[in-house]
């Protein structure tokens, strides 16, 4: 994809190479272990159906609007935002915007970093066979002792993070696309087969009703957002990701049929996992409200009691840790090519820099699992409100003013003319409507509603 050159000559090699990418960023960590946990900590259904509102009225017209600003200019998010504002004759402050997108970015990978080490714990556990015949009280303990030793996470944290840095180092090659083609196939046939497996158990549909039967009492101000901060987290959306993945997107590619199998495909594997794991919790006695731990507390009942969990559990985890990351590689995209394109960088040192800083910053959630576990600021560990504050605040404002720019401040024509949408002005219209009104509004009403005005 990219390399020690200026990162708006490259263009990915085909429609299909930049779809593969831009779902590697967003099905990640965020399907398969915070979207369940979410969902259970926010009683189920009734979240479920506002996420899924989100992921169509927000997610998807706000995603056509990162890939076409990322096209239009052919920059990292900064510097796009300096030039599109130049074109469409607006106030420079809009740049800001750029690198709010940076901060959050650095501020995710740091904890996604130390999630993602957990996982790949999972599959040195996995191969040992630790989970083998466990039942829901042991594989808890396996996690308890786990996340209890900061050594052994900072280990699996440093482990990741390095790996991500060698891959963002040299650029996408053909090898690591090539395995995200393979792997990508394997996590969702594996999401299938544990689904499967979830359909014997006795709480197939008590999980089933979890997930799909709505109870609108348990929907609170503060869950609606969650949801809302859970599909810009999922779809990778409001800090310039996309944007960045669409600045090397050639211009013959449709952005609405894109987006929207993007989005498909990050939905599907969000439920699936719901489907997998709510079974599991109930037919074991656990609570769906576990918090963080859930996946791993609970998946691996699955692989450690059906015929052939052995492997199916190792090639789990690892499906797991590439679909971290190829969303870890695209959080911190946006700084390297801003630290490459502005600063004068090489590939090289930009990576490393930006990994110093997040690896470090992940320590913060490392000890937000043991030693600092008490420590809280707002009732919440360091880990907590960093997520907090990226997924529920900073991504929906990077979304609410991607939105606005895209449909207020950019051009008619110009928009137009980078969307190319079929069917003469209807398409084109829904998606307007959506990024210049119901986006910005459902954004502002729901932290409205947070803070109490409503
Ligand atoms: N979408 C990723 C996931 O669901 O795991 C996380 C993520 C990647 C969020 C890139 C934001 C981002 F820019």
């Amino acid at each position: 994809m990219a390399d020690d050159k200026k990162s708006q000559q490259i263009e990915w090699s085909s429609r299909f190479a930049f779809i593969l990418a831009a779902t590697g960023s967003a099905v990640g960590l965020g399907n398969i272990w915070k979207f369940p946990y979410v969902t259970g900590e926010n009683g189920g259904g009734a979240f479920v159906l506002v996420y899924l509102l989100c992921v169509l009225l927000i997610g998807v017209p706000l995603m056509m609007a990162e890939i076409m600003l990322g096209r239009r200019s052919k920059e990292n998010p900064i510097h796009t935002m300096e030039i599109l504002t130049e074109e469409a004759g607006a106030d420079l402050n809009w740049h800001y915007l750029g690198w709010m997108g940076v901060a959050a970015g650095f501020l995710i990978l740091s904890y996604y970093s130390v999630i993602a080490g957990w996982s790949t714990a999972y599959v040195v556990k996995a191969f040992f066979g630790s989970f083998s015949g466990a039942n829901a009280s042991e594989v808890k303990a396996i996690f308890d002792n786990f996340v209890a030793s900061p050594m052994q996470l900072i280990f699996w944290h440093s482990v990741f993070m390095l790996a991500t840095m060698v891959i963002v180092a040299r650029g996408l090659e053909k090898g690591f696309e090539q395995s995200v083609r393979l792997l990508m196939p394997g996590l969702f046939a594996l999401m299938f087969l544990l689904v499967g497996y979830a359909m014997t158990t006795d709480g197939y549909f008590k999980g089933l009703d979890f997930l799909f039967k709505p109870d609108f009492t348990k929907l609170t101000a503060n869950s609606v957002l969650v949801a809302m901060g859970q599909a810009f987290f999922s779809l990778s959306l409001g800090m310039g990701a996309i944007m960045v993945y669409g600045a090397y997107l050639p211009k013959n590619v449709s952005i609405a049929k894109s987006a929207v199998i993007i989005a498909g495909a990050d939905t599907v594997v969000a439920l699936l996992a719901g489907l997998a794991i709510f079974p599991i919790v109930f037919s074991n006695g656990l609570h769906p409200n576990s918090g963080p731990g859930l996946v791993f507390e609970t998946l691996p009942i699955a692989f450690g009691n059906m015929f052939g969990g052995w492997l199916f559990g190792v090639l789990f985890f690892i499906a797991l840790v590439f679909a971290a990351l190829t969303s870890s590689i695209s959080l911190v995209e946006p700084a390297v090519a801003w630290l490459i394109e502005n600063k004068g960088l090489t590939r090289t040192k930009a990576c490393v820099y930006s990994g110093l800083v997040a690896w470090l910053l992940g320590f913060g959630t490392v000890f937000s699992f043991n030693a600092w576990k008490n420590v809280k600021l707002f009732e919440r560990t360091f880990f907590e409100l960093v997520d907090y504050l990226t997924a529920n605040l900073m991504l929906p404002v990077g979304g609410f003013c991607i939105a606005v720019f895209a449909g207020w401040i950019m051009h008619q024509e110009h928009s137009k003319e980078e969307l190319d949408l079929p069917g003469e002005h209807l398409s084109y219209a829904v998606w307007k409507f959506l990024v210049k009104f119901i986006a910005p509004a459902a954004v502002f009403l729901v932290f409205l509603n947070v803070v109490g005005v409503l």
